[in-house]
């Protein structure tokens, strides 16, 4: 197998460990809070519970704590079993955990007999918190067992929904606390309208009945408040998301583009761009969906059965919604992680048609070249029907779920409605119409909510995946980084072109900058131990022109990458004005060097603003200047749009010999004391080259290194250096190098004269 094969599969052992992790999770948090709601609240009742209740049984909160907390332990403990993993002290933890649970839930019934009321409700309290302790233990400890990888992806995670909670500046962090307030606002008012709308009821039914006027007034009123509210939070939230997805932006482009060359050229393009789009709206889905909808309504759910505990005196109402909450919850967790594999599968599909649509289009010329447009269109449809075929199952799977919802929901509606209904016909604790219907109308603030509770929970695993694969991008090491004590090489300033002269800066441009490569080894991190650089050293002193010549692959357009610190060299070092560039910071040794690459590639922009990219802030006549000198005004001048011609994506809307003189002409206008120059004037006719050749003269002075095939361009050069298989085999003057008999220079040289 294939080191590739084998790195692949390890990633899916890691995905699949984090989803097992994951929804053990899941169930741990919703058993414990289940639990913990169960014992806080029966504590609250047993505390808070005025005297004249006195229908209220202890020993029922004792079976409201008991069961659920039993459930739990036992969970706990399968799971402790199941997955082995709780070593040392959490294990030790976790065991005296169980210890003083086990023997406070035994001693509650003792309690209920015999204690007083306060003694048991501190009891159930202290159990509460004991299980809340434990549900952070085992966290904990499935989080422990996480790899290293795993707690770096929580960190990436971190980073991108930091900004949603604490933004950077004051304004933007009151934004989040006003949006906060006004949606605990709106929903403490929704929870309190059906209690109205019951005494509406209640009035009515009442012998005689009486016009409850005020209160529909205030039910009205209630009921408006929370939609005004809402309107509030939305216009906030808009405020908080855009700052927060400024900020990730910010982070993600920035990080983007202190990733090394090696990085890029490892990765798509398309599916880059594409996980940074994905990742960023991901988190705002999960936001607002988790924030802004599902934990209020959860909220909201919880104040549900509160009421009907406290208000109604209804447990068996509240027991009957709370278990179809947690069924629900747990129905919906457990198909939603087994449909995420459709959702993924659909998503690679859907990468890889766009990916060969634009790589298809991107080679256009090459399609009909080949005359293969209909192998294309095959391949690209074979990429539609497996992305079909994703998304078909996705839809049935997400049929599998809302069935399952929909069962559960109509369940615990009829049997809340079954226990309403017989309360009012028996009257029942004086249960009268209107708490009926104040009932129906909480079940309905229950449930109404959770409707929506697959769809959000979908769509916020979804996020998860994509912020994800945006966290990947974010952790992804920056393998070429500055020393924390790098140096600022020192830019020797040259004249500009089309300037005149700077007083005073003669010397420092007579001086030059040297360039020394000293017993360089290098390989690229995927190429074979044969390949590369294999102990080169040369000097290219201050102002002096060498040029790297030497047949195809053999590494010459390598030292130009090693000179710019694109990647760092194995063993040797690369010196610049004497300093080692792993010494100095990227910024001021890359300011330092101008290049004319082998292959320009421009934005799809103005041909002014490719050549101002050499210098952004240059004016338009030392634009203009630099142009000129690169023989390219005269072909811009042709076209009607002048300097706005725009040049196409990656500039292939003008010829090779067109792009390789924008290089120049920028890299004239960037005017830097050192200039490495890959096949610079290659792709030009020999009238072209010779005056393209003149006006680079005007680099004299700088320190030069140029990489040519053409050997007549390398003549005037003060060193020329044979480069083969990744050694130097031989250097010296043009002149020099004839004279050797046998010389792979000398070789080369007839070869062209022929
Ligand atoms: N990013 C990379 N990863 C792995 N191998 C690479 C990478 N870039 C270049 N190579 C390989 O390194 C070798 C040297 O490449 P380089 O571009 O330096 O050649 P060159 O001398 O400039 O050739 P040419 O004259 O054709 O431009 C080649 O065999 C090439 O395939
Ligand atoms: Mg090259």
């Amino acid at each position: 197998r294939s080191p590739e094969e084998v790195e692949k599969e390890k990633q899916c052992l890691v995905v699949k460990e984090q989803l097992r992790s994951y929804r053990w999770k899941q169930a741990v948090l919703a058993t414990a809070v289940i639990a913990m709601i169960a014992g806080l609240s029966a504590a609250g009742l047993v505390l808070v519970h005025p005297d004249d209740y006195s229908s209220y049984q202890p020993s029922n909160t004792c079976l409201d704590i008991a069961i659920p907390v039993v459930l739990f332990e036992l969970f706990v403990l399968y799971a402790a079993w199941r997955r082995g993993e709780c070593g040392g002290l959490n294990e030790a933890a976790q065991f005296v955990s169980s210890f003083v649970l086990v023997v406070i839930t035994s001693k509650l019934w003792v309690f209920s007999q015999w204690g007083t009321r306060p003694a048991a409700g501190a009891v159930v309290g202290v159990s509460g918190c004991v299980v809340f302790v434990q549900f952070v233990l085992f966290v904990q400890a499935t989080s422990l067992t996480a790899t290293e990888r795993l707690n770096l992806r929580w960190g990436a995670f971190k980073q991108i929904l930091r900004p949603y909670f604490i933004p950077r500046g004051l304004r933007n962090k009151i934004f989040v606390v006003l949006t906060w307030i006004v949606l605990i606002s709106g929903k403490v008012c929704a929870i309190y309208s059906p209690i109205i709308l019951g005494q509406i009821v209640t009035n009515l039914t009442a012998t005689p009945p009486t016009n409850p006027m005020g209160l529909i007034a205030i039910y009205c009123f209630l009921n408006l408040v929370p939609s005004l509210l809402q309107e509030v939070q939305d216009n906030l939230y808009v405020k908080v998301w855009q700052v927060a997805y400024a900020e990730v932006a910010e982070t993600t482009f920035t990080h983007l583009h202190a990733l090394s060359l090696e990085w890029h050229l490892k990765k798509r393009m398309g599916n880059i761009v594409r996980a940074m789009d994905r990742g960023m709206n991901g988190a705002d889905t999960l936001m607002y969906y988790s924030m802004i909808y599902l934990f209020p309504a959860l909220g909201s759910a919880i104040a549900a059965f509160v009421v009907f505990a406290l208000h109604f005196q209804q447990r068996e109402i509240a027991a009957v919604c709370f278990l179809a909450f947690g069924t629900y919850a747990w129905v919906t967790f457990t198909i939603t992680v087994w449909r995420r594999k459709f959702r993924e599968a659909m998503n690679k599909h859907d990468n890889e048609m766009h990916d060969k649509a634009s790589d298809s289009l991107m080679n256009f010329e090459t399609v009909k070249c080949f005359t293969n447009e209909e192998h294309e269109v095959n391949h690209y449809i074979s990429s539609v029907h497996e992305y079909q075929k994703g998304s078909f199952k996705t839809q049935a799977s997400t049929s599998v779920l809302n069935v399952s919802q929909s069962t559960t929901i109509q369940l615990a509606m009829l049997g809340s409605l079954l226990i309403a209904s017989y309360c009012v016909v028996h009257h029942d604790d004086g249960f009268a119409p209107g708490e009926f219907v104040a009932i129906q109308a909480y079940v309905m603030t229950i449930f109404n909510p959770l409707s929506y509770l697959g769809m959000i929970y979908n769509s916020i695993i979804n996020s998860l995946v994509d912020i994800q694969n945006l966290g990947d991008i974010l952790i992804a090491p920056i393998e070429v980084t500055d020393a924390p004590d790098a140096l600022e090489l020192a830019t020797t300033l040259l004249p500009s072109v089309g300037r005149a002269p700077m007083p005073g800066r003669s010397e420092d441009a007579a001086a030059g900058v040297s360039v020394e490569f000293r017993d360089v080894l290098f390989k690229y991190p995927t190429a074979s131990a044969t390949q590369g650089l294999k102990g080169i050293s040369f000097t290219v002193p201050g102002g002096t022109t060498t040029a790297i010549v030497g047949p195809t692959g053999s590494g010459k357009s390598t030292i130009g990458r090693l000179l710019f610190r694109f990647y760092d060299v194995d063993a040797g070092s690369v010196l610049v004005n004497g300093e080692d560039v792993r010494h100095c910071t990227q910024h001021s040794l890359r300011r330092l060097i101008g290049v004319v690459p082998q292959d320009t590639s421009l934005f799809n922009e103005t041909i002014r603003y490719n050549i101002k990219y050499g210098r952004i802030g240059a004016t338009e006549e030392e634009m203009i200047a630099a142009a000129q000198q690169a023989c390219v005004h005269e072909f811009v001048m042709r076209n009607d749009g002048g300097y706005d011609t725009m040049c196409g994506e990656r500039g292939l809307k003008l010829s090779g010999g067109e792009k390789q003189r924008i290089a120049i002409a920028r890299c004239l206008l960037k005017n830097p004391p050192v200039v490495l120059l890959d096949e610079a004037t290659s792709a030009l006719d020999n009238q072209t080259e010779r005056e393209v050749q003149k006006a680079m003269e005007c680099l004299e002075g700088r320190t030069t290194i140029m990489i040519a095939h053409r050997l007549s361009t390398v003549q005037r050069a003060d060193q020329i250096i044979v480069l083969k298989d990744g050694v130097i085999v031989e250097r010296g003057t043009h002149l020099q190098l004839l004279a050797v008999p046998d010389g792979a220079y000398a070789a080369m040289w007839n070869a062209q004269l022929l």
